[in-house]
């Protein structure tokens, strides 16, 4: 069974491809590595012991594509890349919807040519924006609040057409809500470039001096310690629930999405005091304005992924807090950190 990873080489696509090599997959990596780096790919390969291909391209080169397909035998594709940042999705719109929607495109014909109809795609429950209540359930009416979700939208919606075109499709849509975490080994994790947009990365890189101070957008949400409120959920829990989605796209037809959270919400400060226990570090931090476009709650109902996929996450976020400080402490500048610190050997 040979599985096509879009973005790889990315943060959740790396920890993907851990789990399916480690279960028996054959994989083939597309990534152009605008927003990764090729060590890490070969990291994937350290952790697990296995080799794969890897193939330097891009999705909006369609004919590049069309050439991996003919050379590869492809039974089913896991559709990461895709460019992710909110603010500068703002900036640059055509950018992201050229990206993320052409590209997306360009990946379902070609599939279509190759008679490949089983895809599992990376949304986000940022296509919800600001939720009328908590928690989400999958019925919650989308409304994606700027450019980068409403591509995930509509992409949601093409592959919704695609399937009442063709019922041969089947096709599985991953609603991520916030993933963190790291492999366990330290040796993959999230490499933010630049200054991270993220909350955990932004703590972590406080908690290893690469940053002053964490700066907490808002105090006056309606919450227990007027922070936000998030489901963040360990990026080896969301790569499991890629591997369940796989299986049902291979057993059964359909389009559905599904709600990948751990369906329990935790603030900014109770986030940064797990990581404090965790790390033994203190993160200073300063209470900010809000931050345009937050929401003060969100976090998913997961029922659906449980009850149709059999997938439920299992790691808290103490979990969570210890690989991430794993990888940051060993990787420091991430993966252009020059040595390795203290490997682990498998
Ligand atoms: P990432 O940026 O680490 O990984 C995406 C990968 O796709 C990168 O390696 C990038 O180089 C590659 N890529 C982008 N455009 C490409 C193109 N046109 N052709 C080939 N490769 C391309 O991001 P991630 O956090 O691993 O996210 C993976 C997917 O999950 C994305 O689609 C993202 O929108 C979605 N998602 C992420 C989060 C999150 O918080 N990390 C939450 C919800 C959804
Ligand atoms: C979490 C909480 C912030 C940084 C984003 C995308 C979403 C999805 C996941 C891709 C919020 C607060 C953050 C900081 C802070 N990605 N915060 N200081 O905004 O829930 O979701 O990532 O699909 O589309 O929007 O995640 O980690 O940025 O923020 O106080 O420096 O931390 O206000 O309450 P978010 P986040």
């Amino acid at each position: 069974m040979a599985v096509l990873v879009t973005g790889g080489a990315g943060y959740i696509g790396t920890h993907t491809c851990v789990e399916l090599l480690t279960k028996g997959y054959e994989i083939i990596v597309i990534d152009n590595f605008c927003n990764s780096n090729p060590e890490a790919v070969k990291r994937v390969s350290k952790i697990t012991g296995k080799d794969f291909k890897t193939y330097h391209a891009d999705l909006l080169d369609k004919d590049r594509v069309e050439a991996i397909f003919f050379e590869n035998k492809i039974d089913a594709v896991i559709h990461f890349a895709g460019l992710k940042a909110v603010g500068e999705s703002v900036a640059v719109p055509l950018k992201y919807y050229q990206n993320n929607v052409t590209g997306t495109m360009n990946l379902c014909e070609v599939m279509k040519q190759h008679g490949v109809k089983n895809l599992v795609f990376s949304s986000s429950a940022t296509v919800y924006g600001t939720p009328d209540q908590v928690p989400i359930d999958e019925n919650t009416k989308l409304n994606a609040l700027n450019p980068y979700g409403r591509t995930k939208k509509i992409i949601e919606e093409i592959l919704h057409d695609i399937y009442r075109s063709d019922q041969t499709w089947n096709i599985a849509i991953l609603r991520y809500f916030n993933p963190i975490g790291a492999h366990p080994s330290g040796y993959i994790g999230e490499d933010p470039s630049g200054i991270p947009n993220n909350l955990m990365p932004y703590i972590s890189q406080v908690a290893v001096g690469k940053r002053e101070q964490l700066t907490i957008f808002g105090k006056d949400y309606p919450t227990m310690d007027g922070t936000g409120i998030r489901d963040y959920i360990h990026v080896m829990d969301l790569a499991t629930g890629h591997l369940s989605a796989l299986e049902k796209v291979q057993s059964s037809g359909g389009v559905e999405a599904y709600n990948l959270g751990t369906g329990k919400g935790y603030s900014v400060l109770q986030m940064v005091e797990a990581f404090e226990e965790v790390s033994e570090k203190t993160i200073p931090y300063k209470i900010a304005e809000r931050r345009a476009g937050d929401t003060a709650i969100c976090f998913a109902n997961p029922t659906k992924a449980k009850n149709e996929l059999g997938w439920q996450a299992t790691r808290g976020i103490h979990k969570m807090c210890e690989d991430t400080w794993r990888w940051q402490q060993k990787n420091p500048n991430g993966y252009t950190t020059t040595e390795y610190q203290n490997p682990v050997h498998n």
